[in-house]
C-alpha cells in the first residue's frame, strides 16, 4: 500500500471524527481521577463518540474489543481497559480513535491521577512538548525522518529515550498505513509526505530502559525495567505550507 493522499471529502471526514475525538479526549480528562477503573472510562469514550454520530475505531480492529487503550505507569501501549482501578500517583494514557464515514482518526493523551512525582510530572511534560515540536516542522513535502529527529532530539536532550519500535503511521481508509513515523531517525531520509496526507504522530518515551515485551494478554506492551512511560499522539493534516491538528 502507497500513501494515501485524501479528497476534499475524505478530509471533511477527518475533521469531523478529530473533533470528536478531541473532545473525547477532554471529558475523560477531567474524568480520570483516584478511584476510577479503566473499564469505566472505556464504557464513556464509547458512549460520547456514538452520541457525536462516530463509530469507535479501535473496536474490531484485529479482534480487539475496546474503544480505548489504557496503558498505566510502565505500560507503554495497547492496554486493555478492565478492572482496575486508577490509583494516585498513576500517570494513565488514553489512547482512542474514531472513525466517520470510513476515514479513522487515532489521539492519545497521558493524564496524571491526582497528584504524581515530579519525575512523572517531568515526563509527561517533555512527551507532550516532543510533540508540539513536531507538528512545528510539518508540512507538504517533508521527510518522515525529519520529524523523526525533531522527537529524538528533544526527547534525548531531557534525558528520556524514545520507545525505537514503536512509531507513528498514516492514516485515513485504514487505522495503519504508511508512513511509517519513527520517534528516532536522521532528517532527510524516510518516505516524503504530500499535501493531504493524514497521519498520526505518536511520541511514546520511557523514562527508564527503551526495551519493551508484550504481556500474557498479547496486546499490552510494557517497558522491560518497570519504568514509567507517557504517550502523546495526533491525528495530522498535512498541508502545503504546514498542518491541521485535528485531534
Ligand atoms: N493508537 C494505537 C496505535 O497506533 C491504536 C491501537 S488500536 C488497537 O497503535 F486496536 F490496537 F488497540
Ligand atoms: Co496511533
Amino acid at each position: 500500500m502507497s500513501i494515501q493522499v485524501l479528497t476534499e471529502e475524505q478530509q471533511a471526514s477527518a475533521r469531523e471524527a478529530g473533533k470528536i475525538l478531541h473532545d473525547c479526549l477532554d471529558m475523560l480528562k477531567a474524568k480520570v481521577q483516584p478511584g476510577i477503573s479503566t473499564a469505566e472510562l472505556d464504557t464513556l469514550a464509547e458512549e460520547f463518540i456514538r452520541s457525536r454520530g462516530g463509530e469507535p475505531a479501535f473496536k474490531g480492529y484485529h479482534g480487539y474489543t475496546a474503544t480505548l487503550c489504557t496503558s498505566v505507569n510502565e505500560e507503554c501501549v495497547h492496554g486493555i481497559p478492565g478492572e482496575r482501578i486508577l490509583e494516585e500517583g498513576d500517570i494513565v494514557a488514553v489512547d482512542c480513535g474514531v472513525r466517520i464515514r470510513g476515514v479513522y482518526t487515532d489521539a492519545c493523551r497521558t493524564v496524571a491521577v491526582g497528584s504524581i512525582a515530579p519525575e512523572a510530572q517531568k515526563l509527561l511534560d517533555v512527551t507532550a512538548q516532543a510533540l508540539v515540536l513536531a507538528v512545528q516542522v510539518i508540512k507538504g513535502g517533508i521527510r518522515s525522518g525529519d520529524i523523526s529527529e525533531t522527537i529524538q532530539n528533544y526527547v534525548e536532550e531531557q534525558g528520556f529515550k524514545p520507545v525505537q519500535s514503536l512509531t507513528g503511521h498514516g492514516l485515513g481508509d485504514t487505522l495503519h498505513q504508511p508512513p511509517d513515523i519513527p520517534n528516532i531517525g536522521l532528517s532527510g531520509t524516510g518516505l516524503v509526505i504530500p499535501a493531504g496526507t493524514l497521519i498520526a504522530v505518536e511520541p511514546i518515551v520511557s523514562a527508564g530502559s527503551d526495551q519493551i515485551a508484550e504481556a500474557a494478554d498479547g496486546w499490552t506492551l510494557s517497558i522491560t525495567d518497570n519504568a514509567l512511560s507517557a504517550h502523546f499522539e495526533h491525528t495530522i493534516l498535512v498541508t502545503e505550507d504546514g498542518c491541521e491538528v485535528l485531534s
